[in-house]
């Protein structure tokens, strides 16, 4: 090889060496964070073991507690193998950006060190949650009832992404974010038996700027709830069956101040429901707790054999006691656009607003329902108050 080749090659390699370390450089100080390789924290190397039995949370807390300590973007990875682990609390704030990958199947020990929560994760900024694996909460298998446990808890967490995870078989509800913002979900599967009591496959309270998009739940309870000081939620792509829908409240149970009770700027687009008791669903207790759920929109919602196709509630009451005094949770601007499907009741739409407020700006436009068996549905309405367009079967009550 003469010195006219090597001449040649290093005059075609060196602009692409300047042009990578250019890229390189330009990449670094847009967001090292973002395209920086993760560093891996293996929870094998801190020895927990993929037998099915051995507990393994002392190896995931020492993983996780070193993968906080790092100062870029952290991984603590969980390979294939079914773990166990009791109670683990994931505590930050962490020095980077932590994921948690989990590619494996976690399960819990039939009794739990704290009896009511199994995975959390608090005072995170930055997190991925994913991998392809499984929690399965091993709900329903026991010979004797389990304490409820939520399975995986994430309080306090800014700017999260939780996606491509199975949750099974909760013991309480799956998933739950409190005091959350920023969080993206996506791609999740949630299954419980639809007799499983409690087993919300999403409850998000006191959390803003949330995403449910693009997963599959089925429950024993609601697919998501959404609870009070709430705001900024879109719901998208969600197929939800069995279960009790898609849920605002309820809201007015506890005895608190009013900002608690209060959620606003939903969205719930393109979704179906399968074989649910209830489908878009606002409920309230009956009793003296002020409060607000305003600026909600239902659309593009199909319903397959769903009990009670939309419905508000503001004497919900599924157990008593009963407290029978008018609603004070005002709820107002709440649209309902392109709503279709059967009713396995006769009354598909029921609008039964509190005494003392109603329901304020209501809109239902293109609403199309008939019952199960072929017959016509009905509506029903209580202190309602609103307007209709377009299509509206059930003949509309507002
Ligand atoms: C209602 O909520 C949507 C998001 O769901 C938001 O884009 C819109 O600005 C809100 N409207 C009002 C009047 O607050
Ligand atoms: C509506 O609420 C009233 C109480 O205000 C209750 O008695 C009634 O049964 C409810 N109607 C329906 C159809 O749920």
């Amino acid at each position: 090889m003469g010195g006219k080749m090597l001449r040649l090659r290093l005059a075609i390699i060196a602009p692409l060496f300047l042009l990578v370390a250019f890229v390189g450089a330009a990449i670094a100080d847009f967001n090292y964070d973002a395209y920086s390789y993760p560093k891996v924290f293996d929870v094998r190397r801190y020895g927990a073991k993929p037998d099915g039995k051995s507990d393994s949370s002392e190896a995931f807390l020492a993983a996780w507690n070193d993968a906080c300590q790092y100062e870029g973007k952290a991984r603590v990875v969980v390979p294939p193998g079914e773990y166990v682990t009791d109670t683990i609390l994931f505590l930050g704030p962490c020095k980077g950006s932590m994921g948690f990958i989990m590619k494996g199947r976690l399960t819990p020990p039939d009794r739990l060190s704290h009896s009511d929560e199994w995975i959390t994760f608090r005072y995170v900024n930055g997190l991925l949650v994913s991998g392809h694996g499984t929690f399965d909460g091993k709900g329903y298998v026991a010979p004797t009832p389990k304490p409820p446990a939520i399975s995986l808890r994430f309080e306090f967490i800014n700017d999260a992404v939780i996606s491509h995870i199975r949750s099974l078989n909760s013991r309480n509800a799956h998933f739950q974010l409190f005091g959350s913002n920023k969080i993206r979900m996506h791609n999740l599967l949630i299954r419980a038996p639809g007799n499983s009591p409690n087993t919300d496959g999403i409850k998000i309270g006191a959390s803003t700027d949330v995403h449910v998009t693009n997963s599959v739940i089925g429950t024993g309870d609601d697919c998501i709830s959404i609870l009070g000081k709430s705001s900024d939620i879109y719901v998208s792509q969600v197929l939800c069956g069995p279960g009790h829908g898609i849920s605002v409240g309820s809201m007015g149970f506890y005895d608190n101040n009013a900002e608690n009770d209060v959620v606003t700027d939903v969205t719930v687009t393109d979704c179906t429901f399968r074989g649910t008791s209830d489908g878009v669903r606002i409920k309230t207790w009956a009793t003296a707790n002020a409060g607000l759920v305003r600026n909600l929109t239902f659309s593009n919602i199909h319903l397959d054999s769903v009990d009670n196709p939309i419905v508000i509630d503001q004497e919900y009451c599924p157990y008593p006691p009963c407290k029978q005094v008018p609603s004070r949770i005002r709820i107002e601007d709440v649209t309902y656009d392109n709503v279709w499907g059967t009713s396995r009741t006769a009354v598909a739409v029921k609008l039964n607003c509190s005494k003392m407020y109603g329901c304020k700006g209501l809109v239902l436009r293109d609403i199309n329902m008939v019952q199960k068996n072929g017959l016509d549905a009905v509506s029903f309405c209580s202190h309602a108050v609103g307007a209709t367009h377009g299509v509206q079967k059930p003949s509309p009550c507002l």
